[in-house]
């Protein structure tokens, strides 16, 4: 029994010596000093023992016990040792490694002269008013003087959603139902959405950008018109901008007219840029009608407006030299970093 004690020792010593893990060295532990470890087995035996031999065999059971938990707690702290080496290696974080930038967006082509026009109206006075993209046939059509049959409806094909509900075609609804909404002095912008049924090309497509402006207030005239709108293509264009106001024609203002700006190219003379002209169509406007005030139930005896309405996209295709609408709405980060 005493040499089997002994050999256990040394058994013991020999597995911890290539256990590899704190895992496999608590097995070893179960192995021998367990309820049914060989250690606990043999001493199980000491009861066959003469009297005498009993205190011995139990005493060098007791410094057996003792040698092999030292050897365990020994491989113990060196494997813990290892281990977090180890673990440390794997996660070592180099900090003078070259950092991964993700690529940041830029800001929309659209947004930036959108704020810069909201800028320069903000700066006169006016606040910026919004309605929703799906409208009423009323709001969008009949209230601006463009009853069922009239002829301006086939120029704007028009998504319906009811016979009288549909995607707003113009942002002049927004000025039937400011003008709803709010007594006068009324002074406002209303940029947003627009859609129309038009297939996709290089200068079209079903859904674009306008930006409407409306002013009400008694004593409004054709003189506050031209003198804001100028001062307006001032303000976007430079202070040597020219402009002119052409004769037009619009339902829902009497009398209508749009406004050109010299092209900025040629002087004048006419290039490709302005197809000859030598002016370039900025905005339609003119004097709000007279039924359209009646119909907001403001009294065109007391009260008079102006209104416009621009196209925002193809100010912006203009500013960047931009030759394709597409380009606006595909949102590749290549165009957009290489436009500013
Ligand atoms: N709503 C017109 C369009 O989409 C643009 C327009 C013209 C708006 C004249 C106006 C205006 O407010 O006075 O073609």
């Amino acid at each position: 029994m005493k040499q089997q004690l002994e050999q256990i020792v040394v058994t013991a010593a020999d597995l911890l010596q290539n256990a590899a893990t704190a895992a496999e060295i608590d097995e070893i532990r179960v192995k021998i000093l367990g309820k049914k470890g060989e250690l606990t087995n043999i001493l199980k035996q000491v009861g066959t023992l003469s009297p005498e031999e009993r205190p011995l065999v139990g005493q060098l059971a007791n410094e057996v016990r003792s040698k092999i938990e030292n050897i365990l707690a020994e491989r113990s702290a060196i494997i813990k040792k290892e281990e977090i080496a180890a673990r440390l290696a794997s996660e070592k974080i180099d900090v003078t490694m070259p950092g991964k930038a993700g690529e940041i967006g830029y800001k929309h082509p659209l947004t930036t002269v959108l704020d810069e026009i909201k800028e320069i109206f903000l700066g006169m006075g006016f606040s910026v008013a919004s309605g929703p993209e799906v409208e009423f046939d009323y709001y969008n059509f009949e209230a601006l003087n463009i009853p069922p049959n009239h002829p301006a409806r086939d120029t704007q094909d028009t998504f319906y959603i009811t016979d009288n509900i549909l995607l707003r075609t113009q942002t002049s609804p927004v000025q039937v139902r400011t003008m709803e909404q709010q007594k006068p002095p009324i002074r406002i912008i209303a940029p947003g959405r627009v859609y129309r049924s038009d297939a996709v090309d290089a200068t079209h497509s079903p859904l674009f950008h306008q930006i409407e402006g409306l002013v009400v207030d008694k004593g409004i005239t054709m003189g506050d018109l031209k003198g804001t709108l100028e001062t307006f293509a001032k303000r976007l264009y430079g202070a040597d901008a020219v402009v002119r106001f052409r004769p037009h024609h619009f339902p829902f203002t009497e009398p209508s007219a749009e406004m050109d700006i010299m092209c900025f190219s040629c002087g004048g003379e006419g290039c490709r840029l302005c197809k000859g002209e030598g002016w370039i169509e900025i905005l339609g406007c003119g004097m709000v009608h007279p039924k359209v005030l009646e119909n907001c139930n403001i009294d065109p005896e007391q009260y008079s407006g102006f209104a416009f309405g621009l196209g925002l996209e193809r100010v912006v295709m203009r500013r960047y030299k931009i030759d394709d609408l597409r380009l606006f709405f595909e949102n590749d980060l290549k165009f957009f970093k290489n436009i500013y």
